[in-house]
């Protein structure tokens, strides 16, 4: 072996397992890297075509566990094959979770019926899905789509609003751009700076950069924030009530990276540590096998190729899977 080739291997960590390549990948490598337009130099791609087939492997083995019913969610090699679970935690989750809950708590309607079944992207509440890419803006993401969600409702007009307003304005509120946030301080920005532009006018960049809000290109405003006290009961009546939610939940799964279809219940989903933000654009059931099966629908900011057209389905009223219900929050307008 290439003494410089070896030295590289053991800079990246790799040394006591010297990647053994799989031939019978050999073809779908190079098409998913001609797929994501991803280069490397013949160090790197050694390194990185040892990750891939790891994550490919994993995935054609959940697949086959999936025929023999053994998962109820299935999964797909997408554009995060490469990248170690470390490097996705990194770059894709963002949550900086405050000690404490700031602002109004939901208590409108707690009994009386709700429907069965809620998606309010049929109804007009919901912009599409987009990419975070590589900055940790989660957060964002979250926190405009509960804010699109009731600016339609009081308006009747939809607009995508600015990600990148709130990544690069809303330091002063605790929030640290693509290093991490939380969806209250955001709410908490927009109240305070009293507008956010909309994402035509001031488009997502994927980095942090100054803050060039301005008045005129504001499409939003809010007047604070009501969190749903950790119960799932009561985030389904707030979801079917109030229009999409806010929520945190536990991403931290290699089967949360791959996901593509199915109801996510990974046994491995934490309830309490949540370390990614999405948004709750409604809820149903399915059958599954013999059973019915009930979930949440989820929106997630990772593109479309990421799960269902970039949505996933998280079980529900199965002990708060992966938190759903801990931190949930909308701002009123
Ligand atoms: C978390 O799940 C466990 C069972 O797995 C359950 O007993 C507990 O009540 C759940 N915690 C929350 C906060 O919902």
């Amino acid at each position: 072996m290439n003494p410089s080739l070896l030295l590289a291997i053991l800079c990246l960590g790799l040394a006591s397992a010297l990647p053994i390549l799989d031939y019978r990948f050999d073809a779908k490598w190079q098409e998913w890297k001609l797929m994501y337009g991803k280069t490397y130099d013949m160090n790197e791609e050694l390194y990185r075509r040892a990750i891939w087939e790891k994550n490919m492997k994993m995935i054609e083995i959940h697949n086959e566990e999936y025929k023999e019913g053994k998962h109820s969610f299935t999964l797909a090699m997408n554009d995060f094959g490469d990248m170690t679970k470390k490097e996705i935690r990194e770059r894709m989750m963002g949550l900086k979770i405050p000690k404490k809950k700031k602002g109004m708590v939901f208590q409108e309607r707690l009994t009386g019926d709700v429907p069965d079944y809620v998606d309010w992207r049929g109804r007009g509440y919901v912009t599409p899905v987009m990419n975070q890419g590589a900055c940790n803006a989660c957060w964002a993401f979250s926190a405009a789509g509960a804010l699109e969600g009731q600016m339609f409702r009081k308006t009747g007009r939809l607009v995508a609003l600015s990600k990148q307003n709130l990544v690069d304005c809303s330091q002063p509120q605790g929030n640290d751009g693509c290093s991490g946030g939380w969806m209250d301080h955001a709410f908490e920005y927009v109240y305070e700076n009293g507008g956010l532009d909309s994402e035509a006018a001031y488009p997502y960049e994927d980095q942090e950069g100054p803050c060039r809000y301005r008045p005129e290109y504001s499409a939003a405003t809010d007047t604070g924030t009501v969190y749903i006290p950790s119960s799932e009961e009561v985030l389904k009546r707030a979801v079917a009530i109030v229009g999409p939610i806010s929520a945190a939940i536990d991403a931290s799964h290699d089967s949360f990276n791959y996901y593509i279809g199915g109801i996510y219940d990974e046994p491995a989903c934490s309830n309490t540590s949540v370390n990614h933000a999405v948004l709750v654009v409604g809820y149903g059931y399915e059958r599954q096998q013999s059973q019915i099966r009930k979930y949440w629908l989820v929106k997630n900011s990772w593109g479309t190729n990421w799960g269902i057209r970039g949505y996933i389905k998280i079980a529900r009223d199965e002990n708060n899977y992966c938190g759903i219900a801990s931190y949930a929050s909308f701002p009123t307008v």
